[in-house]
């Protein structure tokens, strides 16, 4: 077995003094499809980014494939793929559907980054297995929301990287595409060798996709299999009382009153 994830009692301090995470400890072992649930502000997006080396742990240790992400962020984002939450992306930059594709491959590249044949072939394929080889030319922001999910997983699929992170790669999509996604995540997971972590706030169209999950509301408040974590017990500490439960086909399904996001 491989670790993927180590992190060890991590906290994380903002400067203006907010704690997104304290005590935050689990392991990802190789292969695996997990889902960070917590509601708006449980430090889902802050997790990832400590991932990343983009944010460095107040106190703790994180290990991405044995290495540390606060001292080799640069390396880490050859290995990993990250898709941003949709709400921190700027849309009114008037890119094409293929260079947001392409910037999957050439972000990897030395200077000065020319996409080559197998760039473009690489980009093609992956638009073409999230259903969207018919908007290779066109303006990015013009698509629908749930065509710019699959857009950035067809971005991240591109880079051919050996772990996903992906911040939300659900929200704004309709159902069809949430499930082009989740299908298309899940066969990376079984066929290519492929770890992949995804920031959630709603676990339910996840659940049969993914092994694991792990529930966060700053603090760590369950990790196993998604039928073990829906537990009233469990749920009512993070989400309040107007959690419910309901079991359909063999499968145990939260229904969170107070989630507006
Ligand atoms: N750059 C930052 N500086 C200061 N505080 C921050 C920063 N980023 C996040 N926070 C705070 O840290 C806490 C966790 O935020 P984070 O974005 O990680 O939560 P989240 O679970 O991703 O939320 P959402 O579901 O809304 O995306 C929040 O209280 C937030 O206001
Ligand atoms: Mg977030």
């Amino acid at each position: 077995m491989e670790t993927i994830v180590d992190v060890r009692n991590l906290y994380v301090k903002y400067s203006t003094g907010t704690v997104a995470l304290e005590d935050v400890s689990f392991t990802l072992e190789h292969p695996t499809f997990t889902a960070v649930i917590g509601p708006n502000g449980s430090g889902k997006t802050t997790l990832l980014r400590t991932l990343l080396g983009l944010v460095k742990p107040t106190k703790g240790s994180v290990r991405v494939m044995g290495i540390d992400p606060s001292k080799q962020s640069s390396q880490i984002r050859r290995l990993a793929a990250y898709i941003p939450q949709r709400k921190s992306i700027d849309y009114n930059i008037p890119i094409k559907v293929k260079d947001v594709v392409l910037m999957g491959r050439l972000a990897k590249k030395a200077v000065p980054r020319i996409a080559g044949r197998r760039d473009i072939d690489a980009a093609e394929k992956s638009l073409r297995l999230l259903g969207l080889e018919d908007c290779w030319d066109r303006p990015f922001p013009e698509l629908s929301g749930g065509q710019q999910q699959r857009v950035l997983v067809a971005r991240a699929l591109a880079s051919e990287a050996r772990l996903m992170l992906l911040d939300e790669p659900l929200s704004g999509a309709d159902v069809e595409s949430q499930y082009v996604i989740l299908d298309l995540l899940k066969d990376l997971r079984e066929n290519s060798n492929v770890d992949i972590l995804i920031v959630t706030h709603d676990l339910n169209p996840c659940h049969p996709y993914i092994d694991n999950a792990i529930l966060l509301n700053r603090r760590l408040y369950g990790y196993g299999e998604p039928c073990n974590l829906m537990r009233l017990d469990i749920l009512s500490k993070v989400y309040g009382p107007n959690v419910r439960l309901i079991t359909h086909e063999g499968h145990v399904y939260a229904v969170i009153g107070d989630i507006h996001a």
